[in-house]
């Protein structure tokens, strides 16, 4: 297998990788859809460690494209500049190079300056610097075509209106696959983001872009995002303990096969959790398996909607007290991945909460304790 710089693709020339499989892992009583997508790198060139990323380049949804055109009251075959300074037709531009769903600030100053007196809201939130927040939500479930909607009487020309949207960028996947146990394919486990706003069904643009719109064999542009922050300890004999609720599980899903590949005998801990264990224990076949392969050495499991009141990942370590602290002590590496916003930050505090109880010190001292772990780089997070 060829390495990572013998390969001629990369970010600014991405791999059209084909899509092999693409299996729903939520049970059909789910309130969530989290896909199981597998790309395939053969003829690539392209080598990833486990812990790295794959950058995804999606197109929007071809509805919302022709539904844009037909509000600019265009065809869609005008020729306009695309995101690369080249003349395209403005269908294949909004298709491809520009993010057609948030609103950019050129979009909502090109909007006020059209609307005037009708647009005295946003003119009003726009233009106090003060008031981020109130237009962060305001903006909050608001996409372009709901303003074109609004305003259906403003004019504009094609080119000025790409001229106020922003390039589309490529989204980022935890890898969920070791390629000591895949070879020339890559694995991800992606929530398909899709929500209902101002009584329109929204959809995320690459999450949806894989769930619904690669179909079987269809053709993906990727690039392999390394994360050198967050890799497995080179001796596999060393302990790992892994919270990753959600798709948070990806790459240690990854890592658990490295390490069963590896066959190094080192202990792994993962903490997973999601909403129900009927619907929701992502991958539960290929985690017991590993389990009475003796691979993955403990799997402590947090439903947080089986029962009436809420059991996180966090809940399971703090049951898990003592035992986590002396793995630590025996020079674990500790892991986190999933959501940045809430469930990382409260992690973090129970790991403090675990070091000052188990050792009986103070709130300082175990921010030392902490401290030092992510120094000697044994404290590891890739949130989103
Ligand atoms: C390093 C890294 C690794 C990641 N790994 C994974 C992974 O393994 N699996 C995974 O699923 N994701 C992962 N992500 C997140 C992923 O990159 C995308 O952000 C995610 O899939 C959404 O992208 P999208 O294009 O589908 O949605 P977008 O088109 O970007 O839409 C998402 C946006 O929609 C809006 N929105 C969402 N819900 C609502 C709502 N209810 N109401 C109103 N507005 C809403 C928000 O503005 C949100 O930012 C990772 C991110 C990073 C940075
Ligand atoms: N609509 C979207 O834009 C969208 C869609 C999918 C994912 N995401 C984002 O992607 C990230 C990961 O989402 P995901 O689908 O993998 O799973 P997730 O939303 O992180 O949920 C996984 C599990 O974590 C629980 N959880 C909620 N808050 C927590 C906390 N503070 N501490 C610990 N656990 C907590 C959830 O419980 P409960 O749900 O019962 O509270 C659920 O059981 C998040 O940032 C999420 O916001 C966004």
């Amino acid at each position: 297998m060829s390495t990572v710089s013998a390969s001629v693709f990369s970010r600014k020339n991405p791999f059209p990788a084909k899509h092999v499989l693409n299996r729903r892992l939520s049970g059909a009583s789910s309130k969530k859809e989290t896909r199981h997508h597998e790309l395939s790198l053969s003829g690539s060139g392209l080598c990833y460690e486990v812990g790295d990323s794959l950058g995804v380049f999606a197109s929007n949804d071809p509805l919302l494209v022709q539904e844009i055109i037909s509000m600019l009251g265009a065809t869609g075959e005008e020729t306009i500049s695309g995101n690369d300074g080249s003349p395209k037709p403005l269908r294949e531009a909004l298709w491809r190079d520009y993010c057609i769903t948030t609103p950019s600030k050129e979009f909502l100053a090109a909007l006020v300056a059209k609307a005037g007196e009708t647009a005295a809201e946003i003119a009003e939130l726009t233009g106090d610097l003060t008031r981020k927040k109130d237009l962060e939500n305001y903006l909050w479930g608001r996409e372009i075509i709901d303003f074109l909607l609004t305003y259906p009487m403003l004019l504009w020309t094609p080119e000025e209106f790409v001229k106020c949207l922003r390039k589309l960028q490529p989204r980022l996947y935890s890898i969920a696959s070791s390629q000591k146990a895949v070879g020339d394919a890559v694995h991800l486990t992606i929530a398909t983001v899709r929500y209902e706003t101002f009584g329109r069904k929204r959809n995320g643009v690459a999450s949806s872009f894989l769930a619904d719109r690669t179909g079987a064999g269809g053709v993906v542009p990727v690039f392999v995002h390394t994360a050198k922050h967050f890799r497995l300890p080179e001796d596999p004999t060393t302990p790992v303990i892994m919270v990753g609720p959600g798709t948070g599980v990806a790459p240690f899903r990854a890592f658990l096969q490295e390490r069963k590949a590896l066959g190094g005998g080192g202990q792994n801990w993962l903490f997973f959790g999601e909403q129900r264990r009927d619907s929701d224990f992502l991958y539960q076949t290929e985690l017991e398996e590993l389990q009475r392969d003796g691979v993955l050495s403990r799997l402590d499991l947090a439903f947080s909607r089986d029962q009436e009141t809420k059991v996180y990942v966090q809940h399971k370590m703090r049951e898990a007290s003592a035992e986590l602290f002396k793995w630590l002590e025996a020079g674990a590496h500790f892991f986190v991945c999933g959501d940045g916003e809430r469930m990382a930050k409260d992690v973090d505090a129970e790991l403090h909460a675990i070091v000052s109880r188990e050792s009986a010190c103070s709130a300082e001292q175990a921010a030392a304790y902490v401290e030092a772990l992510k120094h000697a780089k044994r404290y590891k997070k890739d949130v989103y």
